[in-house]
């Protein structure tokens, strides 16, 4: 069996692989052999466990993950995560995957394919809001599907937001990285824009009536009561298009403005149909889409990160 360590991820897999993985994953997502049950949560207090099992044609997995909210107070990660890839003919134990950095690529990837699909294809300003683990994943592999000359990065804590410019600039040469608090500022002068940030309210407040031609990508919002959206931008769109029709239920972004009638809920569109369509979006004057996640993604980047770890002898091989 393979250990495969946040490095080893990282060496193993480039942006264009990994958006690949999640087309596949939106591309499977009906097929018969695909089997996702909802994923289970186990809470000890205020910890919570939990276990997302899914299979595939060619693989099966489990991510497990840990959140324990006091773990900040101590400067420990709130989440830790692994994930035990297995071989869906035999059974057979294959790999265990750093989880943390797996979700934060997929997610990433996740980002950047919704990118790849409603953006404008000389979007130049990439605008990230949270300056988080998502933020900073977003950031490298979003902005390589567009030629952006500029990123611009806003936290509620500044001093977040420079750390991770000063990780980025090494990474991104020929991006310019600004920092800022003004997230509405950033909204304006942006022409694609990412929500990573932990919040429950809207992270943003501008006059709609005065963009154009932007493409919102919410990742944040996970819980009914969480918003990262301003209501406003519902006004802006016909359509919104989500990574699983759960955000319905399981997030505030799309919950609420569905509740006050804002959105129809046949404009909750999945994003997989935007794939098996083939209608080009690139042009739509605003794009919304909303992330909520789901263990399909975590199979096929998974899949993705053993076949190439493999190939470049990249993990360590243990006997359990
Ligand atoms: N869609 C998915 O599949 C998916 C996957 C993983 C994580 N997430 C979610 O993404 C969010 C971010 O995760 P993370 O790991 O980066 O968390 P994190 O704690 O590392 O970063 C969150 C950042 O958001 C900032 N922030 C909070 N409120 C803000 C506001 N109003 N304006 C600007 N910045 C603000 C915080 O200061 C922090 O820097 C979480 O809610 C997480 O659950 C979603």
């Amino acid at each position: 069996m393979l250990i495969i360590s946040k490095e080893d991820i990282e060496k193993a897999v480039d942006s264009s692989e990994l958006v690949s993985a999640i087309e596949r994953a939106y591309i499977i997502q009906d097929k018969a052999s695909t089997n996702i049950p909802d994923r289970m949560h186990i809470d000890s207090d205020e910890n919570t466990l939990l276990l997302m099992p899914g299979f595939i044609d060619s693989v099966f997995g489990t991510k497990l993950v840990s959140l324990f909210p006091e773990n900040a107070k101590e400067n420990k990660p709130v989440l830790y995560g692994v994930m035990v890839l297995n071989d869906a003919q035999t059974g057979e134990p294959l790999a265990i995957i750093n989880g943390s950095k797996l979700t934060a690529m997929r997610t990433a990837a996740v980002g950047a394919t919704a990118v790849k699909y409603l953006s404008p294809f000389m979007a130049q300003t990439l605008g990230i809001i949270g300056a988080g683990v998502q933020a900073y994943h977003q950031a490298l592999i979003v902005s390589a599907q567009r030629p952006f000359r500029k990123l611009i990065i806003c936290d509620k804590n500044l001093s977040k937001a420079e750390v991770i410019k000063e990780e980025l600039e090494s990474k991104l040469e020929n991006i310019s990285i600004e920092v800022t608090n003004d997230s509405n500022q950033l909204v304006m002068d942006s022409d694609v824009i990412v929500t990573a940030t932990s919040s429950n309210k809207p992270v943003f407040d501008v006059d709609i009536e005065k963009l154009n031609n932007k493409t919102f990508v919410g990742i944040g919002s996970y819980k009914p009561d969480m918003q990262e959206f301003p209501l406003s931008l519902y006004n802006a769109v016909d359509k919104v298009y989500v990574d699983t029709l759960h955000a319905k239920k399981e997030c505030g972004d799309i919950k609420i403005p569905l509740k006050k009638g804002l959105i129809e809920d046949s404009n909750i569109i999945p994003f997989s149909s935007v794939l098996t369509s083939g209608e080009l979006l690139n042009e739509a004057p605003f794009s919304i889409f909303k992330s909520v996640g789901m263990s399909l993604f975590d199979l096929t980047v998974a899949e993705l990160i053993y076949n190439n770890a493999k190939e470049k002898g990249l993990g360590t091989e243990v006997n359990i």
